[in-house]
C-alpha cells in the first residue's frame, strides 16, 4: 500500500531540474519526511547502466530501441526503487519519468503517441506521480544556458540533436503541461522564486494526501 508522495520534476535539459530537486529535498527534509531523490534515466545498478548506454554519443539507437532502453530502465526503477520508497512513507523526487518518454520519443522522435503511452503504463505498472512539475523555459534563456554549460563538459548523444529536435520537445512539454496531475511553471527566473512556486505546489498535495 503507497503511504508515501511521488514527485516529478520535468523539463528539456538544463531548465533547473536537478537545482530545484536538491532545494525541495532540503524542504521536505526540514518539515521531517524522509527524501528520496532519484533520475531517469538511472536511479538503480542496472538503471545507470542503460542510462550510460542511451547517453553515449558512439551508441547508434533507432527510435523504437530508444523507447525500449528507457523504458527497460524505468521498469526496474519503478521496482527497485520507487514502489519500495512509496510503501515505506518516503517523499520520492525524481528527475524525470514517463512524461520525458512521451515529450522526447513520442514527440521528438516521432514514434506513434499510443505505443509511447502505452509502454509507459507497462513499465510504470500504472503507477501515477502525485506531483509532476514542468519546467517551462523560455527559448533565448535555454541557449543562452546551454552555451554556459557546454564549456564545461561536452554534450551526451540526446544534446547532440539538432535544434529542430528541441524545439519540437519544448513545445510537446507545453502541451503535456495541460495533463491532470501535471503543473508548469516558469522556469526562466530566479532559482528561489521557481522553488516557491514549487513548494506551494507540493503543499497543496501534502494536504491533500494528509501527509
Ligand atoms: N533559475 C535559474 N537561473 C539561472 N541559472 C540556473 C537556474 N536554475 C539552474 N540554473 C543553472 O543552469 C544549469 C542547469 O541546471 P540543472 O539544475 O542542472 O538543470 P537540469 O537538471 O534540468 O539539467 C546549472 O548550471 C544551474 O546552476
Ligand atoms: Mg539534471
Amino acid at each position: 500500500m503507497k503511504k508515501g508522495m511521488f514527485i516529478v520534476l520535468e523539463g528539456p535539459d538544463r531548465s533547473g531540474k536537478s537545482t530545484q530537486a536538491g532545494l525541495l529535498k532540503t524542504w521536505l527534509e526540514s518539515l521531517g519526511h524522509e527524501i528520496v531523490v532519484t533520475r531517469e534515466p538511472g536511479g538503480t545498478y542496472l538503471s545507470e547502466k542503460i542510462r550510460k548506454i542511451l547517453l553515449d554519443p558512439k551508441s547508434r539507437i533507432e527510435p523504437m530501441t530508444e523507447l525500449f532502453l528507457y523504458e527497460t530502465s524505468r521498469i526496474k526503477h519503478t521496482l527497485e526503487k520507487i514502489i519500495p520508497a512509496l510503501e515505506a512513507g518516503k517523499v520520492i523526487i525524481s528527475d524525470r519519468y514517463t512524461l520525458s518518454t512521451t515529450a522526447y520519443q513520442g514527440y521528438g522522435r516521432g514514434l506513434p503517441l499510443k505505443t509511447v503511452e502505452t509502454l509507459n503504463r507497462i513499465a510504470t505498472m500504472d503507477l501515477k506521480p502525485d506531483l509532476t512539475v514542468v519546467m517551462d523555459i523560455p527559448d533565448k534563456i535555454f541557449s543562452q544556458r546551454e552555451r554556459l554549460s557546454h564549456k564545461v563538459s561536452g554534450p551526451d548523444r540526446i544534446e547532440r540533436e539538432p535544434d529542430i529536435f528541441r524545439r519540437r520537445v519544448n513545445r510537446a512539454y507545453k502541451l503535456l503541461a495541460r495533463r491532470p496531475g501535471v503543473v508548469r511553471v516558469n522556469a526562466g527566473r530566479p532559482i528561489g522564486e521557481i522553488q516557491e512556486d514549487i513548494r506551494a505546489r507540493v503543499s497543496k498535495i501534502m494536504k491533500r494526501l494528509k501527509i
